[in-house]
């Protein structure tokens, strides 16, 4: 239906508490991409806040599908969120809800430019909960951090622990690059572990890098010869500079161009 159609009550948990999981999938020249790693992730995120599977693979699947098809964009960004339901205003799970689930499609806006230029990040101190590998709707940490970067002129934010452990960006995974390796922080409760970041891993060995999934300091990211975001919307998008200092020669680097040329070989369906 026309998203002006598409009404959610009132009373559904995910508008009252959060109380909600989701996924973002998109498509390559109209055929989504890595749909069951996307599935997979739905699934651990709804167990983790005990919402019932309401909903069996297939069947999301095939919804995705068919929304993409109907929807009619090659480049197409579908948005999927499942809430535990409609029940009055309690904090307790209700006896009888059914999960709501909502699917939107848009056209998706290309990274490309970003990538070409680069983008230069700050980082703030990370005032998220303590799941971040759960893929929860309730974002404001992550709404107040991006917004804290767009006013001080830069593209987004880096999630950065009081210690100096560097976690993520606001809706993308972070990896450095020194020498010849690749690194990203481990996965854990405090990052999301991304569908693009497993990727890139694996085509960062193709394309004869070592990688490694460590602690990264906020130190290392400024001495570091490369730093980029991965996520499905953007991609893979080179960082320029952090809290103002440049990063190597404050352009995007190699690596990062080799790396992602590999994933695009390794994963993505050559367009027709
Ligand atoms: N964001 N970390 C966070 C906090 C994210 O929100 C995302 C994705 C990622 C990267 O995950 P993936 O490679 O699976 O997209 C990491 C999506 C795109 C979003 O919220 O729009």
């Amino acid at each position: 239906m026309p998203l002006e159609r598409a009404m959610v009550h009132v009373e559904d948990r995910g508008f009252q508490f959060a109380d909600a999981v989701y996924e973002v999938v998109r498509t390559y020249a109209g055929q989504p991409f890595a749909v069951d790693e996307h599935i997979d992730r739905l699934f651990r995120s709804l167990d983790a806040v005990q919402i019932h599977r309401e909903f069996p693979a297939a069947q999301l699947t095939g919804l995705i599908r068919e929304a993409v098809k109907r929807a009619g964009f090659r480049e197409a960004i579908v948005y999927l969120q499942i809430s535990r339901g409609c029940a009055r205003r309690h904090r307790g799970f209700p006896a009888e809800c059914r999960p709501t689930l909502v699917l939107t499609v848009r056209e998706l806006e290309s990274s490309a430019v970003l990538r070409a230029a680069g983008v230069r990040v700050i980082t703030v101190p990370d005032t998220r909960w303590a799941r971040c590998d759960i893929k929860s709707v309730a974002l404001l940490a992550n709404v107040l951090a991006y917004n804290t970067a767009r006013q001080a002129g830069a593209h987004d934010a880096i999630f950065v622990e009081a210690d100096g452990t560097v976690n993520e960006a606001t809706a993308g995974n972070i990896f450095v690059v020194t020498g010849d390796v690749l690194c990203t922080p481990p996965k854990g409760p405090r990052l999301l572990p991304g569908v693009t970041r497993d990727k890139l891993l694996l085509a960062a060995t193709a394309a004869g890098l070592r990688t490694v999934e460590d602690r990264i300091r906020r130190s290392e990211l400024l001495t570091a010869d490369e730093v980029f975001l991965t996520s499905t919307t953007a991609e893979v998008v080179p960082v320029i500079a952090v809290d103002g200092k440049a990063i190597g020669p404050g352009v995007p680097g190699p690596i990062a161009v080799r790396v992602y040329e590999q994933f695009r070989r390794l994963f993505v369906p050559a367009a027709d």
